[in-house]
């Protein structure tokens, strides 16, 4: 099979460091990709959400699969322009359809969702800017923290936790006054859920599924879980804390009724889903869809697939996923992220990477790099990331942290607290 994955970041790179190990495959492209990803494949340099450059690319290279990665094309519609198209009729694509993609598109959609099919998640109303006054005073009623997120894609800045009702009610009204742009024309207000986070990933060719393994990653930029929000700083899988029945209920409670929905909404989704969960006293609550694979927990819970993920990204697409038994690596994975000083605001980009040949027992996820002239290049804010294998999370980071030590360039900065609250 001939593939193009679409996207440039660490998870991108670790769907095509696992796609090219199947023997179904038999070339792989990346567009744009990164310095890792010309290893496995070959990157192409097209706008990714050009979906008639997309689409000239699969017919000229004959393409049979197309997997995309981050969540933007997704919700401008790829898989619907490819199934529109008779032109592209026989290339298979993962990833939802349009409205498929709106669980995370809109938040309020998401919780609709998950309103009308009884899935566990914090209560919620949602406001436009015509009812703002009406949003104050739903604020007044609940207790603090207040959260408040707007509806649309908002590159992960579009949630605020506030405890003053003062500040709460600023914020409200800087995003209807277009502090997020579109997405903040609606605003979701929900109750704070206390507890510990988790994400849960499922593989589903709309009717089957198939649930991959568990992982926590690690959001905010500083130790202690401290600072700004960050795309992840860190991950592992399995997550110590989710034991048997806690995913058995996320299962029954959760995953089960995700399906009824979409089935019953007539949503075609064949690809990946991503369920942020909050497990609050044992019990777990959805806190947020994403309608592809987590970065970075896609690089530790995809090197823990053991089946041929090709073979069955094949199965999805062709709606046979019931054929499929998923093997797993008992094993834990955990990742580090390093980054660029400054990220997750302002960074410098083209530093020179060196001591990737001395690193011996993880493997290294390209996510923000570049190569020119045969050296590697820094060229985004979150730069590589480091997975490792242990029998438990604490010896795999310990093999991370003997790598990340090896790894250097100016001015770079990774967490040194991933598990610390495990
Ligand atoms: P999201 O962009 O939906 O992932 O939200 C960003 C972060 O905000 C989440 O990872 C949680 O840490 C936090 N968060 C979102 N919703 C809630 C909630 N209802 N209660 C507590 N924390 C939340
Ligand atoms: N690491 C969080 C995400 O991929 O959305």
């Amino acid at each position: 099979m001939k593939v193009l994955i679409l996207g440039s970041g660490g998870r991108e790179h670790a769907i095509a460091w696992k796609v090219a190990q199947s023997p179904l495959l038999t070339k792989l492209y990346i567009a744009p990709g990164n310095a890792g990803t010309s290893e496995p494949g070959e990157n192409v340099q097209i706008d990714i959400s050009d979906f008639y450059k997309v689409k000239a690319f699969c017919l000229e290279m004959a393409i049979d699969m197309l997997i995309v990665g981050p969540e933007n094309p997704l919700v401008a519609g790829i898989v619907d322009f490819f199934h529109n198209d008779r032109q592209l009729a026989g290339i298979k694509i993962i990833g939802p359809d349009k409205k498929g993609a709106l669980l995370e598109g809109s938040k309020e959609f998401a919780k609709d969702f998950m309103q009308k099919y009884n899935i566990p998640t914090a209560a919620y109303k949602s406001f436009n800017k015509d009812s703002l006054e009406e949003a104050r005073e739903f604020l007044k009623t609940i207790t603090p923290p207040y959260v408040l997120k707007a509806d649309g894609l908002a590159a992960g800045k579009g949630v605020l936790i506030l405890n003053d009702l003062e500040i709460a009610y600023q914020e409200l009204k800087e995003i209807f006054d277009g502090k997020f742009g579109s997405a903040g024309s609606k605003v979701v207000i929900e109750d704070f859920l206390k507890g510990i986070e988790l994400s849960v990933f499922v593989l589903t060719d709309g009717s089957s599924y198939v649930i991959l393994p568990e992982a926590k990653d690690y959001k905010r930029i500083g130790e202690g879980d401290t600072g700004l929000n960050t795309g992840g700083m860190g991950a592992v899988s399995p997550v110590p804390f989710a034991g048997k029945e806690f995913l058995r209920k996320v299962e029954e409670r959760i995953v089960k009724p995700t399906m009824n929905g979409l089935k019953k909404e007539e949503i075609d989704y064949k690809g990946f889903i991503f369920i942020g969960l909050m497990n609050v006293e044992g019990d777990p609550y959805v806190i947020e869809y994403n309608v592809r694979m987590g970065d970075p927990e896609a690089e530790v819970v995809i090197p823990r697939i053991k089946s041929d993920l090709l073979q069955i990204l094949n199965l999805v697409s062709e709606g046979e996923l019931n054929r499929e038994q998923l093997e797993i690596d008992e094993r834990s994975v955990t990742t580090l992220m390093l980054v660029s000083g400054g990220y997750p605001e302002a960074y410098q980009k083209g530093f020179k990477i060196t001591g990737l040949e001395k690193v011996e027992d993880s493997i290294i996820y390209h996510a923000g790099t570049r190569k020119e002239s045969g050296s590697v290049l820094t060229n985004g804010g979150r730069v590589l990331a480091v997975s490792s294998y242990g029998s438990d999370f604490k010896e795999a980071l310990k093999v991370s942290y003997k790598n990340a030590s090896k790894i250097s360039f100016k001015e770079m900065y990774f967490r040194k607290d991933i598990g610390f609250d495990l």
